[in-house]
């Protein structure tokens, strides 16, 4: 597994703080080795924590947003309209974005990681989709007046590198809100069309609902879309199952838990989008809640790791 790749390399926010302990993930200097152990194309990471006076560049501030509106599609789901602003929702509408959450009472400890599940520049409106699944959702569920959100980060999804350009078809298997960052794919643009032609969606709308994927996915044609239930009827058709597995020209997300995400990839037998494994805590590569070993027996921060 190739070391020197970081999500957050160059963007706003580098160096972070794994500059300051010795451990940037791209710049070997930053390490204590010399500049030949370094592949980055970039602007020098060494150079940049040099003219911040050897300081780690804190962008990720939490801020407090009000809350404009509460869209309740069941007592344990519900999207929170956030009225953010519009450089924070620029950054937001970013393919596998996601920033961390609490409720303004609670301690930093109950931040929670969730998928932008859309974001409005125009207007500086951010939604965040939150289903109940323990005691950090159940905490945000219960505000009414602000949450406090920190980000933007970038890191939601593993195998955006294996997207073919301009393949023939896109497949997407999407499963309850794990289905929020098809979104921001969808309102891209130009950056990502070219990896969705001839979108074919496959949809098991279970804890979030037809009324919310109307809402948020309605503009995507009907044909297009086949809503299914994973448990009772499978992924899709055995036709559909042959065709992706023999194609060599389809994109395929897969959308959904890690469970339903490994039967994806078998099926499809190579990488597909789906979301970083590993339970992200600070999202900025120190508490190491999202780490794992590689087999050299190097950590691997899924945080902060692009592949
Ligand atoms: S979430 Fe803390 S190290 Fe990755």
């Amino acid at each position: 597994m190739e070391r020197n790749k970081c999500i957050d390399a160059g963007r706003e926010g580098c160096p972070c703080a794994l500059a300051a302990c010795g451990q940037c993930l791209v710049c070997a200097k930053l390490r204590g080795e010399t500049c030949q152990a370094c592949s980055w194309q970039g602007v020098c990471i060494d150079t940049l924590y040099a003219q911040n006076g050897r300081q780690v560049v804190l962008s990720r501030r939490q801020q407090q947003f009000p809350i404009q509106e509460i869209k309740k599609y069941s007592e344990d789901f519900k999207v929170f309209v956030l009225q953010a602003d519009r450089g924070f929702c620029q950054k937001a509408q970013t393919a596998g974005a996601y920033v961390f959450v609490k409720a303004e009472e609670d301690a930093n400890w109950y931040d929670a990681p969730i998928s932008v599940l859309k974001a409005e520049p125009e207007t500086g409106l951010l939604h965040l989709g939150i289903c109940r699944c323990g005691p950090k959702s159940s905490r945000i569920l219960e505000a009414e007046h602000d949450l406090w959100v920190r980000g933007v980060y970038y890191n939601a999804l593993s195998g955006l590198g294996s997207l073919q350009e301009n393949a023939a078809e896109a497949f997407v298997y999407a499963k309850g809100i794990a289905m929020a960052p098809l979104r921001n794919f969808l309102d891209g643009g130009a950056r990502y069309r070219q990896w969705l032609q001839h979108l074919r969606i496959f949809a098991d709308l279970d804890k979030v609902g037809f009324d919310f994927f109307r809402d948020y996915f309605g503009d995507i044609p009907a044909e297009a879309v086949e809503v299914r239930d994973f448990a009772k009827e499978g992924l899709c058709s055995l036709d559909d199952l042959d065709h992706m597995e023999e194609s060599d020209s389809v994109n395929v997300f897969a959308l959904t838990s890690p469970y339903y995400a490994q039967l994806v990839e078998r099926a499809a037998g190579s990488q597909v989008v789906r979301p970083v494994e590993g339970n992200m805590c600070c999202g900025e590569g120190i508490c190491g809640a999202c780490t794992c070993t590689d087999e050299t027996g190097h950590t691997i921060r899924r945080c902060k790791w692009k592949d």
